[in-house]
Formats: C-alpha cells, structure tokens, sequence
C-alpha cells in the first residue's frame, strides 16, 4: 500500500493537512474508494467479533468460523486492495482534468508528517497480526473434523454421523484424509476447492463413490498410528444372532481370528496381517470400480518368491490398463484399506440392530413377530428421513394390528412406541436416501458375511484363484480361524 501512497499522495504543500490527506479525501470521493473502506471496516469488525466469540467458546454455529476465518478475511483484503485502485483511478482523472499533483513527500522534521507516519506503521503492524491470527484460525478450522463433517452439512452428514460412533471418533479426518507433508496437504486443499465447487453447484455423485479413487495409501496414513510389527496373537469375537422363529434365545458364535504378528519360532511372519508385512507384496487387478470383482492376484513374497494366481472365466474389460505400472495401471498394491475400507465410516445391517435390539430389551423379545415387523419397517422404502421420522412407528404398530389384533397392541403399546423410536434412530444412523444411502451401500471387507455380494476377504479367498500348478488362495476356514471357531 506504501507504493501507492508515496506515487499518489501530494498534500504536503497543504501542511494544514498530513501527507495522504489528499488520498484519504479521494478515496471518501469515489464509490469504489467508499466501497473498500467500508469492505475493510465493516469486515475487520466483524473477524474480531468472531476471533472474541471463538476464544471464549460463545457458540458452537459452524458458519460463525467459517466467515470469521474464511470469508471475511477475503472481503479484507479486497477492501485493502481497492482503496489503493481508487485512489489510482482518481489520479488519472485529475490528470485527465490537467490538475497537477505533485509526488508524496514526507518530511520528519514535520511533526504532521511524523504522527501520520506512526500511524501508518501502527496500522500495518495491526493488520498483520490480525492475518497472522486469522491465518492460524483459518487453517486449524479447516482442518477440524467439525469443518470437514458439519460445514457442508448436508454432503457430509452421512460420514459424520457414523463416524461418531466409531473408534476414530476423536481422530480429525485429516489424519486418514491427508496425513502429514506439504505435498499431501497442498493436494488437498486443491481437491478440497473442487469440492466446494461441486457442492455450490450440485454437482456430486450420491452416493459419493467408494472407494474413494485418490485416498492417500494407507501406509502413510494409518501407519502414522498402528504398525504392523505391533501386531500379534489372536482376536476374539462374538457374534449375536437371532432367527424369526426364535426371538428369545440367540445363536452365540464366538470366533478367534489370526491377527497375525511375527512368529518367533519360525522367525516369519504370518496371519491375517501377513498380506502387509514388511517384503511381503500383494497386488491385485479387478475388473470393476468397486474393487469387488478380482481377476488376478500376484503375490511376492519375503524369500522372494513370486505367485500368479487367475480366477477362470472372468472377463477384463478394455477399460482396464493390464500394464504393470504407470499412473493408469490398473494393478493395486493391497494396503489396509483393502480389508479395513470402514475403519470408521461403518454402517449398520439392518439384522445386525435389530438383534442388537432383541438381546439388549430395546425390542421387547416377547412381542410374537417383533423381529420379522422391524426388520420390515427399517428396511421399507422412505423418500426422505423425514417421512421415516414420520412413519416409521405407525407402520410397526399396523404391522403388528394385523397380526395379532387391536387388543394385543394396546397391551404392548409402550414397548412398541419404545421400540419404534430405537428403530427411528437406528434408521437415521444407517440410511440417507437423499444422499443415495441405502442399508448396504457401503459394504465392509472386513470378513465374509456379505460375500455372495462381492464384498470381503473371499474375493480372493475363494478356491477359484488358481496358479499355474492349479494351487488356489485357500478358503479353509482355519487358515485365519481358530479354536473356538
Ligand atoms: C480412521 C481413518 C479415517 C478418518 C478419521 C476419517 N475417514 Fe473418511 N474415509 C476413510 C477411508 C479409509 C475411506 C475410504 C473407504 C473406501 O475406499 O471404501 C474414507 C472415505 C470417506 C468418504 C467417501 C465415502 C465413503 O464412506 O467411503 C468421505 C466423504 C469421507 N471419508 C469423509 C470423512 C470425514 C468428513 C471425516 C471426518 C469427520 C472422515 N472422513 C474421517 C478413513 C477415514
Ligand atoms: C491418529 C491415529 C490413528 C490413525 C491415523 C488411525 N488410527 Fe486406527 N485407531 C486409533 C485409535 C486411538 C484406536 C482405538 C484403539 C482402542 O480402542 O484401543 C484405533 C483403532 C483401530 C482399529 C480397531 C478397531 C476396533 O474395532 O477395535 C482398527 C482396525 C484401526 N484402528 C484401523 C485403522 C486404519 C485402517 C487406519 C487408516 C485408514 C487407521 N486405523 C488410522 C488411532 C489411529
Ligand atoms: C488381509 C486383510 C487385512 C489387511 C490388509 C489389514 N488388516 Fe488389520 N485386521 C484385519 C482383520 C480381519 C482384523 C480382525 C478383525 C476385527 O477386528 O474385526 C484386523 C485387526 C486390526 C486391528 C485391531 C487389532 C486388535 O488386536 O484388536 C488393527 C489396529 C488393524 N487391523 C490395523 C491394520 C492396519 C494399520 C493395516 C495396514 C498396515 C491393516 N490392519 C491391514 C484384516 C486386515
Ligand atoms: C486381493 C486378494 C486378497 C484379499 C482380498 C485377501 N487376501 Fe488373504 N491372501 C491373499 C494371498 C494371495 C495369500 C497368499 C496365498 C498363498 O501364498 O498361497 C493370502 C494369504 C492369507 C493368509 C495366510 C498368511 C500366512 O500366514 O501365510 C491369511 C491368514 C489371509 N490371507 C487372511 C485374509 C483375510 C482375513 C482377508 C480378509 C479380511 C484376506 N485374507 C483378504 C490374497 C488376499
Ligand atoms: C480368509 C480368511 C477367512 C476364511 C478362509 C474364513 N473366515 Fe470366517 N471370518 C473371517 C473374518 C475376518 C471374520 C470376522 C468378520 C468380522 O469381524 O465382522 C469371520 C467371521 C466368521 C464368522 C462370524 C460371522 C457371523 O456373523 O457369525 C463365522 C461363523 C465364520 N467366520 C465361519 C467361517 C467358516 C465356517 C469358514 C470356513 C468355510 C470361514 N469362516 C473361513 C475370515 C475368514
């Protein structure tokens, strides 16, 4: 701004006035001039009022950081930027006019032109502290999970919310997002500006693809916090079921799977986490954008040996790069994400809740058919969250009408509204239909419960996978199974 005052400030002949007299007065002459001061004025208020009400925790309105921190610093410095252009705009007309100005002179001995001086290193001091802060504001605002999650609301609701109740939940989504280095981060800010176009204009895909094509490999990300040398033993789990015809006493399976870890008497490592463990390398080629149908898998391995193994009758589709590498190969190297793809986005299955439901009593397991009807509400076709909210405990209550009469219900009519509204927020933890959610959307790898889909382990450990001497990747059940299977 120094450049422009000493080219276009000429008072000093008027000493009743200080050196950028002329300037201020011009500036207040012209709209554009007007238009700056008041941009600059109106938003360095408002910031202040948004850096005191962020300090002091007065709100929690996502869109009170997002203008303090992004917006308004952006009309700021427009404001900064015009005064200076009007001022310009203003010279030329005056020398248009053929009035002559002479060129700033500043003269120290002046005590007018001393003061305007402090003032004007005061003021240049001030303005940038209060980048500088809005800068730092600005940058941890947008990487908070908050900005990620709740500033595009509507977009990102669905991550959000079931990322909440995961174990990530307290990890910002830069960390599996982005990661650490400079490259990453610059990509992502970029990636992120895309975003926001798409959104403005309404443009994004519903519902958002997966997997997502350019996530940073897992490697750099996950590996920031859980290493696979830390892995080891096995891992138990149990698994709820209940059927229709048994609502009250449930199949219990309780299974241990082979983490894997380093094997101190063979002095290799092996188990479910071999396929990343250090020298090992599996790559695999599928067919689809999913990842779920996989033709070829080649594997080489830590004594250096190295494996093909081709399902029979799969058909890659000329769209599919076969190369070996290159940035359109169509090859992928197997990181976590392959197997743990809902590390913390995870939805539900609807059996899953309603089991949940039945041994945890949210469901009342002596309702006759309580399972078969929920089962049947939750997975009812809603346009909208809202129409669910509104229909979903007067569909279980006809349901059950029907089946056992106006007099039953009435008996049960507490348990039923208790259990409509479980299955309410079951629902809106699990299904987005404006975003294209659906129950199932998102399938997880992690296992073989949805395998007839296409989705988990058994996409490659399926017995069809075959090398050249005919040996297939194994689907025996004690390979990642063991006692209690
Ligand atoms: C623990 C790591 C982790 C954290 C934390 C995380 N994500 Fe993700 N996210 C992933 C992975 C992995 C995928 C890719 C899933 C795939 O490729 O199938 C993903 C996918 C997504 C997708 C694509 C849709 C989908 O469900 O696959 C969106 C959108 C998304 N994340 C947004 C967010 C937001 C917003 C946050 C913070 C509130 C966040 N993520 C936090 C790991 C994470
Ligand atoms: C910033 C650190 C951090 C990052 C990055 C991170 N995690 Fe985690 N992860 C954690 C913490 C903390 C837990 C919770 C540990 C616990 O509950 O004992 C956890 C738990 C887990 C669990 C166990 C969940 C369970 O149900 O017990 C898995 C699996 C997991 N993370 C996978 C991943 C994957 C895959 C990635 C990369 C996409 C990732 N994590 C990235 C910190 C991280
Ligand atoms: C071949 C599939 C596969 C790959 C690849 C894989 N995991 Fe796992 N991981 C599993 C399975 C299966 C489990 C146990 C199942 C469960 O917890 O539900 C597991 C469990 C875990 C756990 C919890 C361990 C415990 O003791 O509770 C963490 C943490 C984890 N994985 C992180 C990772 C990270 C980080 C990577 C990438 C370096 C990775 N995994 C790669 C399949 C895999
Ligand atoms: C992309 C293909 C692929 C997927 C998906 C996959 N695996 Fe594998 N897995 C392999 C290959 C290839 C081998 C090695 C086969 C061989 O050498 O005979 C292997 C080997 C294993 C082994 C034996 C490791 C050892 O100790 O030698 C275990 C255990 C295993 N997988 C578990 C899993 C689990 C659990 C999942 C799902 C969570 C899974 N795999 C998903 C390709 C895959
Ligand atoms: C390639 C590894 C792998 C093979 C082979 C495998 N499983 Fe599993 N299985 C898993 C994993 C991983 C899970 C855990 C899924 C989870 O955490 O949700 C699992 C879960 C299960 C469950 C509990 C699921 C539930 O909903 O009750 C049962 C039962 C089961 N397996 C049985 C078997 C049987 C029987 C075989 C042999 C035909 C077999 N598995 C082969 C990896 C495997």
């Amino acid at each position: 701004m120094s450049d422009m005052d000493h080219q276009h400030g000429n008072e000093h002949q008027h000493h009743h006035r200080g050196p950028w007299g002329h300037i201020i007065r011009g500036m207040w002459r012209s709209p554009l001039g007007l238009l700056g001061v008041t941009l600059t004025t109106v938003s360095a208020t408002l910031m202040v009022i948004g850096i005191i009400v962020e300090v002091f925790g007065l709100t929690h309105n996502p869109y009170v950081p997002l203008l303090a921190f992004l917006v308004l610093p952006g009309g700021f410095i427009t404001g900064l930027v015009l005064i200076p252009v009007a001022a310009y705009l203003r010279r030329r007309q005056w020398q248009r006019f053929g009035i002559a100005k002479d060129h700033l002179q500043i003269n120290l001995s002046d005590h007018r032109h001393r003061k305007s001086l402090i003032w004007f290193i005061v003021l240049t001091v001030i303005f940038f502290s209060l980048l500088t802060v809005i800068g730092y504001f600005g940058y941890e605002f947008s990487d908070s999970a908050y900005f990620c999650g709740k500033v595009c609301h509507n977009v990102m609701d669905p991550e959000y919310t079931v990322y909440q109740r995961s174990p990530h939940a307290k990890i910002v989504c830069i960390e599996c997002h982005i990661g650490p280095g400079a490259q990453w981060f610059v990509r992502a800010k970029i990636s992120g500006l895309r975003q926001v176009l798409a959104v403005a204009t309404n443009s994004y895909s519903r519902p958002i693809p997966a997997p997502v094509e350019h996530l940073r490999p897992a490697r750099d990300t996950c590996e920031h916090c859980h290493w696979p040398e830390k892995f080891s033993g096995k891992k138990v789990k149990s698994f709820v079921h209940f059927t229709n015809d048994n609502q009250t006493e449930p199949e219990i399976v309780d299974i241990a799977l082979h983490i894997g870890g380093h094997n101190r008497v063979t002095g290799t490592f092996e188990g479910i986490h071999w396929h990343v463990s250090k020298d090992v390398k599996v790559q695999y080629l599928a067919t689809d954008e999913k990842r779920l149908e996989i033709a070829k898998v080649k594997v080489s391995r830590p004594d250096g040996s190295k494996d093909e193994f081709v399902k029979a009758g799969v058909e890659i589709p000329a769209t599919v790069d076969q190369s070996e590498d290159g940035e359109k190969s169509g090859w992928r190297t197997m990181d976590c994400i392959d197997c743990h793809n809902r590390p913390t986005h995870t939805y539900d299955l609807p059996e899953e809740r309603v089991d949940f439901g039945l041994i945890s009593k949210k469901l009342n397991p002596e309702i006759i058919g309580i399972r078969e009807d929920s089962l049947a509400v939750l997975t009812a076709e809603y346009n909208t969250r809202e129409e669910a909210e509104a229909q979903m405990t007067n569909r279980l209550i006809e349901l059950q009408t029907n089946r056992q009469g106006i007099d039953y219900v009435k008996r049960f009519d507490a348990d039923l509204r208790k259990a409509g509204a479980y299955l309410l927020e079951t629902y809106l933890g699990n299904v987005w239909p404006e975003m294209g959610i659906k129950w199932g959307t998102y399938g997880s790898h992690l296992g073989h419960q949805r395998a007839e889909e296409g989705w988990g382990c058994w996409r490659c450990h399926d017995e069809e996978h075959a090398n050249a001497e005919g040996k297939t990747i194994s689907q025996s059940c004690d390979l990642c199974h063991d006692e209690p299977q």
